[in-house]
């Protein structure tokens, strides 16, 4: 199996997954964290070298007041956990997103996080924290525009290099598979400019119930496409 370099997940389906159980939304939420915490630990075993999850986007603030409370207390008990997994994963993990939004407690656990799993590099894995592709991407132009101003942009054609460089990206490889669970097939906001080539799989499973078994079969899945960048493939049977 040829395992991605990078794979992208949008963790969707944790609030119908509790209704179809006749329990809270929130606890849809606490059981996908867990799993993604197992997620981490089979994405190392199967050598994936970056996983970018989707956590909270910049829309979620629209949800209830009760449900966008349980997810930070849920953000502030799972960034204290993931020092742990990080260690015995060696996994550096990196918070996509516009951070500023948070509760002061909840930035200062992102910047232990980041800074306790630094040297790891047998994973890295980001997680989107309001996250917004379009929000990230006027971040990274308002900076350019700063940076300008202060002479520190070359002049002449912008290239894409040099635009990555300012996104929360930087320095990471564009994602070579997403997978969206729960059954919807948009990308709400996710990664605009980072999936420009990437392979899109959707299944109907909801991200609690998204284990081992399912992410090999998206990634045999994965391996039975034909990627394709734009070129005209040689064609050896013709
Ligand atoms: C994904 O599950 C987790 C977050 C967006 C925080 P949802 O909460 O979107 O679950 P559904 O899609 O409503 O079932
Ligand atoms: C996308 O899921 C965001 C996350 C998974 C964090 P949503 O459930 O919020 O997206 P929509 O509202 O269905 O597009
Ligand atoms: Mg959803």
């Amino acid at each position: 199996m040829n395992v991605p370099n990078h794979v992208a997940i949008i963790l969707d389906g944790n609030g119908r997954w509790a209704k179809a159980k006749h329990m809270p939304r929130s606890y849809g939420h606490v059981v996908g964290c867990d799993n993604l915490e197992k997620v981490c630990y089979v994405a190392r075993d199967l050598g994936i070298r970056y996983l970018t999850v989707y956590a909270f986007s910049t829309e979620n603030w629209k949800r209830s007041k009760d449900e966008v409370e349980a997810l930070m207390n849920l953000f502030r008990r799972y960034l204290k956990r993931c020092i742990k997994s990080s260690r015995e994963n060696e996994m550096r993990v990196r918070v996509i997103g516009d951070a500023s939004a948070f509760a002061p407690d909840i930035q200062e656990s992102i910047r232990a996080l980041e800074d306790f799993s630094k040297d790891y590099d047998k994973l890295h894995f980001q997680i989107a924290l309001n996250y917004g592709g379009r929000d990230e991407i006027l971040r990274a132009v308002t900076q350019i525009a700063q940076d300008a101003k202060e002479g520190k942009v070359p002049e002449g054609k912008m290239t894409e290099e040099f635009f990555e460089s300012y996104l929360d990206t930087a320095g990471i490889p564009d994602p070579d598979l997403l997978i969206r669970t729960s059954g919807e097939q948009r990308l709400s906001n996710y990664l605009l400019w980072q999936l420009a080539y990437t392979e899109f799989y959707f299944t109907d499973i909801a991200w609690p119930d998204f284990h081992k078994p399912e992410l090999i079969q998206a990634i045999e899945q994965y391996n039975r496409r034909d990627r394709r960048y734009g070129d005209a493939k040689e064609e050896t049977n013709v």
